[in-house]
């Protein structure tokens, strides 16, 4: 086996300024399968294709964002290895007991130079996707509720400090750069995505001064129609919307940006590239920033860049 380590992005947990309007906001407009509530109040989603328990969780709070964002990792023997080496590495880790999230394992927790909590953990309780895992059918009719991303996919957040980020994701987490934005000094990076698979990014991080900010989490769809269909739901929800349906120069994929009613960005998006590590990143430069974020138009919005939670 080839990938290890660790596996993939976990859950993001969410806060909403209104717990009802969360519920219905990610339930049946985003179109996650509710798994769970626990005695916090924290209400558990996942997408239709994902097989683990939880991917998204919610709890009202006063100030919209994010809590933290957590790695599935192979095993519990990565996971004490990853915390001795994030030790090693200078880095305070916290263990969170098994249950404390409901389904979830004992979960290693760290904060990182931009402000944001990182999670790893191994174990999940496993509810599966509803076709099984011996000769399944294709899809889930069921899935077609609401938006109905096949799963939550990656996450970009907005703090400092993205250099000593990327280091601690490249030599602890075994993360490798996929793309960056350098500014004018043709130096120091205003945006990186790093990778731990194949996929063109499992987490991305943009310079800003303001610490653990939360820029947006990403869900995945299948198909370009998708998309256009994601945004025809948004709009008879009448879901904020912040750009798109467009196309990314990063990563390439087909995108919109819209915002749940607490103020969260999300991204629905389909497509993409994959990668390898041995694939040197790919560098935009800042007279080229707009086609890197919108291919279409080539040039940002001021929303894009200033509107964090
Ligand atoms: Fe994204």
């Amino acid at each position: 086996m080839a990938i290890g380590g660790v596996l993939r992005p976990g859950h993001a947990q969410i806060r909403v300024m209104n717990l009802e309007e969360g519920i219905h906001f990610y339930g049946n407009v985003l179109g996650l399968q509710e798994t769970g509530r626990d005695a916090q109040g924290r209400v558990y989603f996942k997408a239709w294709d994902e097989r683990d328990h939880s991917s998204v969780v919610i709890r009202e709070a006063d100030r919209a964002g994010i809590d933290h964002f957590a790695f599935k990792v192979q095993s519990k023997s990565v996971l004490s290895k990853l915390d001795s080496d994030l030790r090693a590495y200078g880095v305070n880790t916290e263990w969170v007991p098994a249950g404390e999230m409901l389904e979830t394992g004992e979960r290693v927790r760290f904060q990182v130079a931009s402000g944001h909590m990182i999670e790893l953990y191994a174990d999940k309780g496993v509810v599966g996707n509803g076709l099984g895992m011996l000769n399944p059918e294709a899809w889930q009719p069921m899935a077609e509720k609401g938006i109905a991303p096949t799963r939550m996919d990656h996450c970009l957040l907005y703090g400092p400090d993205i250099e000593k980020v990327e280091a601690l994701f490249r030599d602890v987490l075994g993360f490798y750069k996929v793309e960056h934005i350098v500014l004018e000094d043709d130096k120091t990076d205003l945006a990186i995505w790093l990778s731990c698979s194949i996929k063109a990014h499992d987490i991305a991080f943009v310079r800003h001064a303001v610490p653990g900010m939360l820029h947006h989490v990403s869900f995945l769809l299948d198909s370009w129609e998708k998309v256009l269909r994601a945004a025809d739901l948004m709009s008879m929800n009448r879901v904020s919307i912040d750009i798109g349906p467009t196309r990314h120069g990063v990563t390439r994929g087909t995108t919109i940006y819209a915002f749940d009613p607490s103020g969260n960005r999300f991204e629905t998006f389909a497509g993409g590239y994959q990668t390898y590590p041995d694939i040197p990143p790919i560098k935009w430069t800042m007279d080229e920033v707009g086609a890197a974020v919108f291919y279409h138009d080539r040039k940002l919005t001021p929303s894009f860049l200033e509107v964090v939670s």
